[in-house]
């Protein structure tokens, strides 16, 4: 007799329930329901796009090892498809997420189950849509618990927090981008910075609640910190108190104090917070923009608290704090450098050794002519001179099914042309445009130097790999000397990442091993850069048996 579908997902719960008492249920389910959300609270003008009506989205919360599955179903008018940033997708692609990449977009009305294992990763990461700027709305975190018994490698801390911060316009994002694109200029700067979905102050809106973690006099917090922004790198600061580094992008590192965080979009920072100070009240949180390069950015200082919860009736003084300077490269720097990886027996760093291939990838912004745009002319942006053209269907399905025409793999290892990157006699901002790939063999050794430049201007790119986590090994100002550079890399103890800054006027080295076949997507994560064309993908080959080898596509996947 068939059990009826209710009744079967009602024995599944028991089944999982039961098990959760004796091991642990491994396959947690999750249900996505992409919905258009009125919300006052930040004086919008036009209703946003979430996820079963929240901002920030659900938390996905799980362990290391467990099996995710996410159905998610597009209620609204746009293509939708959601990327689980820093999760590795070991052999399943087909659920990375970016549209056009792995997959083609999941269409108004249509279904997509997306499924894969957290192999070997614990910590904080986050989902957050990949098509267009939905991403401003449509994210959340992802929490990973080390396996049942395991501890972490620090003191238990009493409680944890997810900290959302992102960037928040009043106005709907769709138009935000569209008309910048018709202009050929840069988009309109954000108008607040959110924690959790609050904003600080916002001119014009008299929206007046913050988020607020209440904490206990003597114990220590972590707070799990995502930086969901759109374009934004951020400071993050609380009045009196120190933070604890212990983790970034779902990685150990050795733990350090600071005043202050910085994490650009895409990253993710848990920091220890110690409730040690004498005087209780409330302590402010605050987050604001990290540029040291001439580009406008949303100067809004987003707001917080931390509130003692004590038993006297002290007056609740608040302790004001103000976030860094704008431009204060050197904090960001100090804070940068002083990250490493744990590199203990349970956690060692396996940074490679040697390399099978050396890359240096030009980054940075061109000027290509556009009939008809503002100035006759359109920002764009290139590696290696290439403006990446997202292809009609996703590079993964052409790269399985053996589909000609949509890519060639012939992304160049060098600049075409060598220059003095860092410089500013360049004459010519023209790029080229392709659909361009770079193929590595299974198991590849890769380094990649990126190397920022100032045809336009010196900027901050932080750059996501999908699909693999790299070693940082070595960052610098100027251009790249591989001579002399090279022979200061960190191959011992580099932190480990999926998300990096290339510093202004400078650059920056990571390290990985190509052991996932696949298609995977580089970018640089603030999103205008992006759209303008910042980007490329990796094509790794299959290796040798089904461990080595990309699965085959779902029966649900989307069609183009
Ligand atoms: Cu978090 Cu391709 O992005």
């Amino acid at each position: 007799m068939a059990i009826p579908i209710v009744d079967r997902a009602l024995i599944v719960v028991v089944l999982c329930l039961f098990s959760a008492m004796l091991i642990e249920c491994r396959v947690r389910h999750y249900k996505f329901n992409v919905v258009l959300k009125n919300t006052t609270r930040l004086c919008a003008t036009k209703p946003i796009v979430t996820v079963n009506g929240q901002f920030p989205g659900p938390t996905i919360v799980a362990r290391e090892d467990d099996t995710i599955l996410v159905k998610v179903v597009n209620h609204v008018k746009y293509n939708v498809s959601i990327h689980w940033h820093g999760v590795r997708q070991i052999r399943t692609g087909w659920s990375d997420g970016p549209a056009y990449i792995t997959q083609c977009p999941i269409q108004p009305g249509q279904t997509y189950l997306y499924n894969f294992t957290l192999t070997g990763q614990r910590g904080t990461l986050l989902w957050h849509a990949h098509i267009l700027w939905l991403r401003a709305t449509v994210h959340g975190a992802i929490v990973i618990l080390p396996k049942l018994g395991v501890p972490y490698p620090f003191p238990k801390p009493h409680k944890e927090a997810v900290v959302v911060l992102g960037e928040w316009w009043k106005s709907d994002v769709e138009a935000v981008i569209n008309q910048a694109l018709k202009s050929g200029l840069a988009s309109n700067v954000s108008d607040a910075h959110t924690i959790n979905g609050y904003p600080g102050p916002v001119q014009g809106c008299n929206s007046q609640k913050l988020f607020n973690l209440p904490v206990e006099p003597g114990k220590k917090y972590m707070l799990r910190i995502i930086n969901a922004a759109l374009n934004e790198e951020l400071f993050f600061k609380i009045a009196g108190h120190h933070l604890t580094v212990v983790e970034v992008d779902a990685t150990y590192v050795k733990p350090f104090k600071t005043d202050a965080i910085v994490i650009a979009p895409g990253q993710t920072t848990n920091v220890i917070l110690e409730a040690n100070n004498k005087s209780t009240g409330k302590y402010l949180v605050v987050v604001s923009p990290f540029m040291d390069a001439p580009i406008s950015v949303d100067n809004a200082t987003g707001l917080a608290t931390v509130r003692y919860l004590t038993n006297s009736p002290s007056v609740l003084t608040t302790t004001l704090t103000a976030p860094p300077p704008i431009n204060a490269t050197q904090v960001a720097d100090t804070f940068s450098s002083s990250l490493r990886g744990l590199n203990s027996k349970e956690y060692p760093v396996r940074v490679p050794q040697s390399v099978d291939h050396s890359l240096l990838f030009a980054v940075g912004l061109g000027v290509n002519p556009c009939s008809t745009c503002v100035n006759g002319s359109r920002v764009v942006a290139d590696i290696n001179n290439v403006t990446f053209v997202m292809p009609t269907v996703s590079l993964l399905q052409a790269h399985y099914f053996n589909t000609s025409g949509v890519f060639t793999a012939d992304f160049p290892a060098n600049p075409p042309v060598p220059f003095n990157y860092t410089g500013n006699q360049v004459s010519n901002f023209q790029t080229t445009k392709g659909t361009r790939v770079y193929k590595l063999p299974y198991n590849a050794t890769v380094q990649l130097v990126l190397q920022d430049t100032a045809m336009l201007t010196p900027e901050n790119h932080p750059f996501h790999l999908h699909g693999f986590n790299f070693f940082v090994v070595g960052k610098g100002s100027g251009n790249y000397n591989p001579k002399k550079d090279s022979k200061k890399f960190n191959l011992v103890d580099p932190v480990e990442r999926n998300t990096v800054g290339v510093p202004s006027g400078g650059w920056t080295s990571i390290r990985f091993r190509a052991d996932n076949p696949g298609v995977w997507f580089l970018h640089c994560h603030l999103e205008i850069h992006t759209t303008w064309g910042l980007k490329m993908a990796f094509l790794v080959e299959n290796g040798v048996g089904p461990n080595e080898t990309l699965l085959p596509p779902p029966k649900d996947f989307p069609k183009c």
